[in-house]
């Protein structure tokens, strides 16, 4: 067994171990949880996050529920012949049609309003005439702007039959996004999500991508912090309430390594290999966490 660190006692006259500046006893002296004004602008100064109120997370949840229901309009035509270019007219029109944005389009000029990877393509593949074909898994990431509020999810899904290697990787991409949202809840670090994702996938054979991460997420597309999905337990941000982020692992079924194509999105595993991804935007929590993107994983 590990041994037990001493915990130092705080005297009500020293320095709040929250960082707010002031004395213990004037600040969380006898309270559970610091004050929440005062944790943010904590949160803020020290790195840069924007911790989420109430009415925030509302307006994230009711773009999460946009996002979800683009989803159901999408499944509903997901078939061997279907062009990617008309997945991205049913998610902008039905984006549009529900008074909000796709988030995508024109950001550092992506040209279409979601992102569609087949296979080995990682992320960032750009709808166009390519036709799904029996056997591809297809990942669609859908992220809308209601209301000036962001969220944003994806999926990996079958199309036709799938093959052993097919289901194996959707299978751990699944797995790990699933560990690695386990892991969310004040008292464990940004660091403690990438540990459970790495573990997983590697102990399946498979890897996880470095060059892109999970994130902050609600009054803008991208913020802080970074969500890595691997690296060590016990670093990184320490997960507060009122924290939104995505956590998004992209798992090869070979080696990490990836390559961007000529159009300077389309991202492929260097391998050639199989690549799968699942994606949710979630809140922390007083004793866990809350998708605001909520899907059975
Ligand atoms: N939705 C992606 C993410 O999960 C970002 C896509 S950026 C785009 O962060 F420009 F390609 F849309
Ligand atoms: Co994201
Ligand atoms: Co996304």
């Amino acid at each position: 067994m590990m041994k037990q660190k001493k915990s130092v006692k705080v005297g009500r006259n020293d320095a709040c171990p929250c960082g707010s500046g002031k004395k213990y006893k004037n600040c969380c002296m006898g309270r559970s949880a610091p004050p929440p004004e005062s944790l943010k602008k904590i949160y803020q100064k020290r790195y840069n996050i924007r911790l989420k109120s109430a009415a925030d997370v509302e307006k994230i949840r009711r773009a999460g529920e946009l996002v979800m229901a683009t989803f159901k309009e999408v499944e509903a035509v997901l078939a061997p012949g279907l062009v990617t270019d008309e997945i991205n007219r049913i998610v902008h029109d039905f984006t549009l049609d529900h008074g909000a944005i796709p988030a995508p389009l024109n950001y550092r000029g992506f040209p279409k309003s979601v992102c569609v990877s087949i296979n080995e393509v990682i992320c960032h593949g750009i709808p166009g005439p390519r036709a799904l074909a029996d056997g591809d898994i297809v990942n669609v990431d859908i992220t809308s702007i209601l209301d000036g509020y962001y969220a944003d999810a994806n999926q990996t899904y079958f199309i036709g039959t799938p093959s052993e290697d097919a289901r194996k990787i959707v299978r751990v991409a699944r797995i790990c996004l699933k560990e690695g949202l386990a892991m969310i809840r004040p008292g464990n670090c940004i660091g403690d999500i990438g540990w459970a994702i790495q573990q997983f996938a590697e102990s399946q054979g498979c890897s996880v991508v470095r060059e892109f991460v999970g994130h902050g997420v609600g009054f803008n597309f991208h913020e802080a912090p970074q969500v890595p999905h691997f690296g060590r337990k016990h670093t990184g941000v320490p997960l507060a309430p009122g924290m939104v982020f995505t956590v998004e692992p992209m798992i090869n079924l070979g080696q990490h390594r990836l390559r961007i194509l000529d159009d300077k999105w389309t991202a492929v595993t260097a391998d050639g290999s199989l690549s799968a991804q699942f994606e949710q935007t979630v809140l922390v929590t007083e004793d866990g966490y809350e998708s605001l993107t909520p899907f059975e994983l």
